[in-house]
């Protein structure tokens, strides 16, 4: 293990944003893991836990100990009649984790195909495309418990998944990943109830077509990170009761809505962005992207206070419009390397 300082994480974020670490290490073990642990309690530092960087907002310095995680390794566990269960490290990369997955005949992930990032941060908002949830394929997470001080194994159960959301982002600095546990079907259950996905895959109904089209919608929306610098969705779908899903519903009947359990419906935020106004449109050097309103690009040197005038103003006119306030879906972190909230200027 090796601690560096004063490194720059500009290149580790999808964002682009610049980003000096005090101290920056990267693991590839466990047992990495616990000397990097023991040196932030030894110098006194926080931990920043960093992945693939691209659900992530950084501040211009980190006063803290940013750990880089790059455990590899993809394991069988288990097998039965109809699942395999296969252990993955924290560290190796989604998208190349689900086509690996699916040459193996190993099926429940082709829906999720090309989100950027790694393995082990898929736990941490319950990644989620297509109508599918990673959630619904994970059998175990391996964690170190800060707080227990000790490895062990969170159940699916234990996680608590919901939209966008896990028991990582309750106790964001107790838990670190190391491995995730996936259960996968040996015959393969397409998913194909999302928007146009069914049109897409027209006649050939196998798991590696599913992926294909989902790839190719991808690529037709969603901008790719290395030629315009962004963190995916930028706000989360807002749920909302459905007594004010009617009472919206009777001023834009285009709404697009989604029901959900508990008299709740989701919207969707990028179509409430572009009727705002913001699609393809820019503050300086932060916008929204033309093809998918939902998505914030960093067009040239965006710090983070850029990327915060931005959102807010966006936030500002969709609460105006629609009075809904949009909750950022990325992680902030502050200059002393913990997760903050988002403040609006609402
Ligand atoms: P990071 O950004 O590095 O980390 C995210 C958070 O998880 C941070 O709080 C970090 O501290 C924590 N974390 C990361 N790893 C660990 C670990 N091992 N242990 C503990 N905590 C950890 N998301 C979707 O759900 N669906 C999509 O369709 C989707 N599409 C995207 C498209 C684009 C173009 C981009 C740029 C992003 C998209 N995202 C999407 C968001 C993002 O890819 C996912 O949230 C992804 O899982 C983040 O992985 P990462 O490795 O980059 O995590
Ligand atoms: N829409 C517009 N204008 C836009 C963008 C979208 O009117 O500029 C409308 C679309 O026409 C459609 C609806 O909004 O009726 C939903 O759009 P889309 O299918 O593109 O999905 P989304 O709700 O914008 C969500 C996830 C994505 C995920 C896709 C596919 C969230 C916050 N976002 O986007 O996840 O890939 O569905 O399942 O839930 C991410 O989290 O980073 C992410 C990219």
């Amino acid at each position: 293990m090796e601690v560096q300082q004063q490194v720059q994480l500009q290149k580790f974020n999808t964002l682009n944003l610049k980003s000096v670490a005090k101290f920056y290490v990267k693991v590839v073990s466990e047992h990495e893991l616990l000397d990097a642990l023991a040196f932030a309690k030894d110098q006194h530092l926080n931990c920043l836990i960093l992945s693939g960087g691209s659900n992530m907002l950084l501040p211009e310095y980190i006063d803290g100990l940013v750990i880089h995680i790059a455990i590899l390794g993809i394991q069988k566990s288990a097998e039965n009649q109809d699942t395999v269960q296969i252990c993955v490290g924290a560290g190796e990369n989604w998208h190349e984790f689900v086509l690996h997955s699916t040459a193996q005949a190993w099926y429940g992930l082709q829906n999720l195909a090309l989100i950027p990032g790694k393995v082990g941060a898929s736990p941490v908002q319950n990644i989620g495309a297509y109508g599918v949830e990673v959630g619904d394929f994970i059998a175990t997470v391996r964690v170190y418990d800060r707080e227990d001080q000790r490895f062990k194994n969170l159940t699916a159960a234990e996680c608590q998944f919901a939209y966008r959301h896990s028991i990582f982002k309750d106790h964001p600095t107790r838990f670190v990943i190391v491995a995730v546990t996936f259960k996968l079907l040996k015959v393969a259950n397409l998913k194909l109830g999302y928007g146009d996905l069914r049109t897409a895959v027209g006649d050939d109904l196998s798991p590696e077509n599913l992926q294909r089209q989902v790839i190719l919608i991808r690529q037709s929306k969603l901008p790719n990170p290395s030629e315009f610098p962004n963190a995916g969705s930028f706000f989360k779908n807002p749920v909302i009761d459905d007594v004010q899903y009617q009472q919206l519903a009777q001023q834009f009947p285009q709404l697009p809505h989604y029901p959900q359990a508990n008299a709740q419906v989701k919207l969707a935020a990028g179509w409430l962005i572009d009727q705002a106004g913001w699609k393809g449109k820019q503050l300086g050097s932060v916008g929204m992207f033309a093809k998918q309103a939902l998505v914030l690009v960093n067009y040239a040197d965006a710090n983070l206070n850029d990327v915060q005038q931005t959102y807010r103003a966006v936030q500002q006119a969709v609460q105006q419009k629609f009075n809904i306030l949009l909750e950022p879906e990325p992680v902030l972190f502050s200059a002393n390397a913990l997760i903050q909230a988002h403040q609006s200027n609402q």
